[in-house]
């Protein structure tokens, strides 16, 4: 285990908008960071990072957290993982307590995963330069194809041998265990080796760990596919895999461009050729997933494929879905017969960029003229035609680029730019229409660009409110979380977090909330013995608390949803020097709440309860809290009448 010391340490050391920046491009925006968030398909930056806090915080798709939990969604990795992870980042050494048996056992299955894949990426580097087999069948394959060491090296290309299961043997004796080498698809259900025969090309994430690996095979029988993967696995996806990427995303942030290729050797080539902003989709459509890694880095995208039909067809496949992402489009088709790979092989890295800069052509324009050429003097044809390219035109997103589009397009398809702009935004409203039911049919909850806190519908909202106290609760709790650990009385020195845990302690059992309940009752046994510290509650193993928690931490507008109510706090946005305001506020409007409600109690007990026993110590009792009551609610009310309640 991994000692408290250097957990803290991390955390000390570890800055959101360093740790996030790795994998997101961030543009500052106030006293904040924006960007595209990682985690959700979106085309306006609703990511943001405070570095003051030190959170992140997405407004679309309400993921949040520390810079450990960014790393922990963001790279599939449990916490003691992303411990790790920040503290190789920021070499801080990792002090460990000794493990016991269980902690060894329990340790995360991913993290396996990854060891054993490292495992096989050496034994089939190994096997590539150090077997005979491998130098005279793989190596020289390679060496064939130009490769040169350092890049094979490089790409930890290796070899596959034609034996049944050398390579899960040799795992079994290093005592990887037989299951997690099914799981992470090296040795078939049948106990073989997954990759026989082939040349191995490493597949890495983002962060440089391998996911996976394909196998090229070398031999000529057409029966066996040319490659195979890696089947999905708990870290294995196609689609979320951009093979390259992590060699190219520095380049392509640097030259604001990706170029984008369809197989493994194409960028290997282009890589030794310096050309080193370039990935590869390996051979399938672009899926939305790998649009969303690439546009993390830029916006714009060249393609370069093949100049044959199957060439063009593929590129088109992919247009859709990168255009609605809102980037920038171009391509280059080689000459025909040609991938990039034995394009740069024949004519040179120099000519190959050359080729590239002057053939590269817009994308729609480039569609445009496909579609003419195809439908030249057939009405229908270009009927068709204007059809596909309106359907085109709809999903670009900046409207200042459609415009322009639509001029050219006027031109060429030779008809009034007025009537395909008519057309065009007939298909922007009808896909926005379709968008607006899809996503009705899947969340019922609408995705507000200003944080609101989620919306119940009307009838529910009443019934809420009328019903508990849920909202006075979690506004208590809010500023708990926003000031906890500010002073509450400057004289005694008594904080926040203090003085509500005071105020509400003896109501604590009239929570209606269970969470909000639960999290007095941990704020109570915390300040029992050390100082409120937030990171309890943004580190929570609970996950409702953590999400509310930095939802509170990072929300704009905190009592928005109230205002329907004429509920309107003194401060609105709560700044930070109204916080006692805000606390007392809030308090009071719980206790007023909590007060009412055992009021009710109590006039239920007067007047069901057994009345022959007035005489009895608990009726006294009960009277005497009763006017005692009285008198504080109608304080109360007072107090509240002048806070506009
Ligand atoms: P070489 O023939 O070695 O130059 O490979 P290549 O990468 O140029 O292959 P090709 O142009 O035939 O295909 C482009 C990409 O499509 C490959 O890199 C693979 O990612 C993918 N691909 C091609 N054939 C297969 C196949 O049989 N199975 C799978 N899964 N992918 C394939
Ligand atoms: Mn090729």
């Amino acid at each position: 285990m991994i000692t408290q010391k250097t957990i803290q340490k991390v955390f000390d050391a570890a800055k959101i908008e360093e740790v996030v920046g790795d994998f997101v491009n961030l543009k500052r925006r106030g006293v904040n960071l924006i960007g595209l968030c990682p985690f959700h398909d979106e085309k306006t930056p609703s990511f943001t990072v405070s570095p003051s806090k030190n959170l992140f915080k997405c407004f679309g798709c309400d993921k949040g957290g520390d810079p450990t939990r960014f790393i922990m969604e963001h790279e599939k990795l449990s916490f003691p993982e992303s411990i790790r992870f920040l503290a190789d980042k920021y070499q801080i050494e990792v002090e460990e307590t000794t493990q016991t048996a269980t902690e060894i056992h329990n340790k995360h299955v991913t993290d396996t995963l990854y060891i054993i894949n490292d495992f096989a990426k050496s034994f089939y580097s190994k096997n590539l330069f150090e077997t005979q087999e491998g130098k005279s069948i793989g190596l020289s394959y390679f060496k064939e194809r130009g490769f040169r060491e350092h890049i094979i090296k490089k790409f930890d290309l290796g070899y596959a041998t034609d034996t049944k299961n050398e390579m899960t043997s040799a795992a079994l004796k290093k005592n990887f265990n037989e299951e997690y080498l099914k799981k992470v698809g090296l040795t078939t259900q049948s106990n073989g080796d997954f990759f026989r025969n082939r040349v191995i090309f490493t597949i890495h994430n983002l962060s440089g760990k391998i996911v996976g690996f394909a196998g090229r095979t070398l031999s000529k029988d057409k029966k066996s596919p040319k490659y195979i993967n890696t089947p999905e696995t708990d870290i294995y996806s196609k689609r979320n895999v951009l093979y390259g990427l992590f060699f190219a995303k520095d380049q392509i942030r640097k030259l604001d461009e990706c170029l984008l290729v369809e197989g493994y050797t194409d960028v290997i080539s282009l890589h030794q050729g310096d050309i080193t902003n370039v990935v590869a989709t390996s051979g399938t459509a672009l899926t939305e997933e790998q649009i969303r890694l690439i546009k993390r880095y830029t916006d714009n995208v060249l393609l370069i494929y093949d100049g044959d039909r199957a060439g063009v067809k593929a590129a088109m496949r992919g247009l859709d879905l990168v255009l609605q992402a809102g980037m920038n489009v171009r391509l280059v088709l080689l000459p025909d017969g040609h991938d990039p790979d034995s394009y740069l092989s024949e004519v040179g890295a120099t000519s190959f960029s050359e080729f590239i800069k002057e053939n590269a052509e817009d994308f729609v324009l480039f569609k445009t003229n496909v579609l003419l050429s195809e439908t030249a003097k057939d009405p229908i044809g270009k009927t068709r035609a204007i059809k596909d390219i309106v359907s085109t035109l709809a999903l670009i997103v900046d409207p200042i680029k459609r415009m322009m589009y639509i001029k050219q397009c006027s031109e060429r398809f030779d008809i009034s730019e007025a009537i395909l702009n008519k057309e065009t935004n007939t298909v922007i409203r009808d896909n926005i229409k379709k968008k607006k039911l899809k996503e009705n049919l899947e969340s019922p909850l609408p995705n507000e660009d200003e944080w609101i806190a989620p919306q119940k519908s009307e009838s529910q909202k009443e019934t809420i409110f009328e019903q508990n106290d849920s909202h006075q609760e979690l506004a208590v709790i809010h500023v708990l979380f926003n000031y906890g650990t500010q002073i509450y009385d400057e004289n005694t020195g008594k904080s926040v977090a203090n003085h509500i845990i005071e105020e509400i302690s003896p109501i604590i059992d009239l929570f209606d909330v269970s969470m909000y309940k639960r999290i007095i009752l941990e704020t109570i046994d915390m300040i029992s013995n050390r100082q409120f510290d937030i990171q309890h509650f943004i580190g929570h193993q609970q996950e409702d608390i953590r999400a509310l928690c930095i939802t509170s931490l990072t929300e704009k507008y905190p009592y928005a949803n109230w205002e329907a109510k004429g509920m309107y706090l003194q401060t609105q946005k709560m700044p930070n020097e109204n916080y006692i305001l805000d606390c007392d506020n809030a308090l009071l409007r719980l206790k007023f709440k909590k007060a009412r409600k055992i009021i009710a109690d109590l006039e239920k007990y007067f007047k069901e309860g057994d009345l022959n026993d007035t005489e009895s110590e608990e009726y006294i009792l009960n009277v005497k809290v009763y006017q005692e009551l009285l008198n504080r609610r109608n304080q109360m009310a007072q107090q509240l009448g002048s806070v506009t309640f």
